[in-house]
């Protein structure tokens, strides 16, 4: 982006609304769409944008707010009073120096994208002028209106409580973003006044002062209508939910993704993906996930900050969170694997599996409803159905050793710490409290007796 390389770029976000329509004491600006707050979206733009400064005007529930946003580099400042916009923009400028290009966003506006933002930006840069994000709307009421003269000329904005029955008509509206430099914008913050319908302090008010200063008034526009709504309730968040989920959606389907139904796909966080990878409907991804080429998730998978090598298959209703597997492995339907699960190659895990803090080397299956935690396990084990690893004496956790081509008869548990060593088989319904021998058939099961000659209890009459 080289449209504006003269001026340093401050953003300013205004968030000191009170947001009490969306009945929560969390703060509005604070509400996630794709698990992050608004106002991080806009501020993850701003930073894209490259903005030397971002200053955040904030009100209500500050404190919470600021740490929330700890991680970044922020100017806060206070609007004790909600006088209006150009009061709210009044108290950051001190702030800016006068030569820098400011840009205005809105922390409730979070799906602003930084495309249309640079055409803005390009705007101001265009016959240095006061560049106003406008659109056409089917339905423009409730917003201010541009009002052009007949040579197309942008005059002023009318807000909608101050606009005659003509000017209602107009479906050009303000989306209250706009780029000017900044000591243009001080002389008419400071020639403010409120004498409107609302009383207010209008930052709009600023475009007839550039149009009897002589100022250039260009217009850019957004892609999206959904890039300019705000969000001032609980209906208002779900759509832009949605909205947001199918733009990114639609990004990852022209990267090649397979999606089943984009409509029914949540993304909150970032996926990588390889060639002809498949997920089908209800998948949830969280954090940081990367499925290499050939994987395929089946229906209601969530995944969280996991890595899945190349042909992996993972099967309806499975949840996996931070774990890697290798290649070809086939996971689920309804497994589940906990934090610091490493699959190898060519790894099986069936139903009703949880794997938690363990190793698993290539070619091994724990197919059938079994528990296996703080275990290393060798190549090609058979972890027959019911088995599981008794990890746990209720103060200290211990480890599990499983050595390669190990055979575990079903319904077996292993009583860490014990080794399994190369080799070994377990019979079936075993307790193994010690270390096996290699290649050695392991048993603890008491003798089975037959009791001729036994009755089985009977119902007693009343
Ligand atoms: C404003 C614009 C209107 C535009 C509309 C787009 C003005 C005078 N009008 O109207 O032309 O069509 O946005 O949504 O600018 N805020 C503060 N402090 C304040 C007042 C507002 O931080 O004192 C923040 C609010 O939190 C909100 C934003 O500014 O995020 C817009 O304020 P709001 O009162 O909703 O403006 P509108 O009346 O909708
Ligand atoms: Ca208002």
């Amino acid at each position: 982006f080289i449209m504006f390389v003269d001026s340093s770029l401050s953003v300013v976000v205004l968030a000191a609304g009170q947001g009490t329509r969306m009945k929560s004491t969390l703060p509005k600006v604070l509400h996630c769409i794709a698990g992050r707050p608004l106002v991080e979206h806009v501020i993850t733009d701003a930073l894209e944008l490259g903005a030397t400064d971002i200053h955040i005007v904030f009100g209500h529930g500050g404190e919470q707010v600021q740490q929330a946003l700890s991680a970044y580099d922020l100017n806060w400042v206070e609007q004790t009073e909600q006088l209006g916009t150009g009061h709210a923009v009044e108290q950051v400028l001190p702030a800016i120096p006068d030569d820098h290009l400011v840009l205005l966003l809105y922390g409730d506006v979070p799906l602003i994208t930084v495309q249309t933002l640079q055409r803005l930006i390009a705007a101001a840069a265009t016959g240095d002028a006061l560049a106003l994000l406008t659109a056409q709307l089917a339905d423009p009421t409730g917003y201010g209106r541009i009002v052009r003269d007949a040579g197309e000329k942008v005059q002023c904005i009318v807000e909608q409580k101050d606009a005659s029955t003509e000017q209602l008509a107009i479906d050009e509206i303000n989306t209250g973003m706009l780029a000017v430099k900044a000591d243009r914008l001080k002389k008419w913050i400071a020639a403010l006044d409120n004498n409107n319908a609302q009383g207010e302090f209008y930052l709009t008010d600023i475009v007839g002062f550039a149009v009897a200063d002589g100022i250039i008034i260009n217009t850019a526009n957004p892609d999206e209508i959904c890039e300019i709504e705000g969000v001032n309730n609980k209906r208002q968040l779900a759509e832009l939910e949605r909205a947001y989920q199918l733009r990114q959606a639609r990004q990852l389907m022209d990267a090649g993704l397979t999606l089943r139904d984009p409509a029914r796909f949540d993304l909150r966080g970032e996926l990588i993906i390889g060639r002809d990878v498949e997920i089908d409907i209800n998948v949830l991804i969280e954090g940081r996930v990367e499925l290499a080429d050939g994987v395929q998730i089946g229906p209601n998978v969530i995944l969280k900050n996991v890595s899945i090598g190349a042909g992996t298959q993972i099967h309806a209703n499975s949840l996996l969170e931070e774990s890697t597997t290798g290649t070809r492995c086939d996971i689920g339907p309804y497994a589940r694997l906990r934090p610091q699960t490493n699959l190898a190659n060519k790894v099986k895990i069936g139903n009703f599996v949880e794997i938690k803090k363990s190793n698993i080397a290539d070619g091994s299956k724990v197919n059938h409803l079994s528990y296996v935690g703080d275990t290393t396990m060798g190549s090609d084990v058979n972890v027959g159905a019911g088995t599981i690893t008794c990890n746990y004496d209720g103060a200290n956790k211990y480890q599990t050793i499983i050595g390669d081509n190990v055979f575990i008869g079903s319904d077996t548990q292993l009583v860490a710490p014990v080794v399994v060593a190369d080799g070994t088989t377990i019979g079936a319904g075993s307790t193994i409290t010690k270390d096996t021998s290699a290649g050695a058939l392991t048993l603890s099961r008491a003798e089975q007796v037959s009791v001729k000659g036994w009755k089985r209890p009977k119902k007693k009459k009343l």
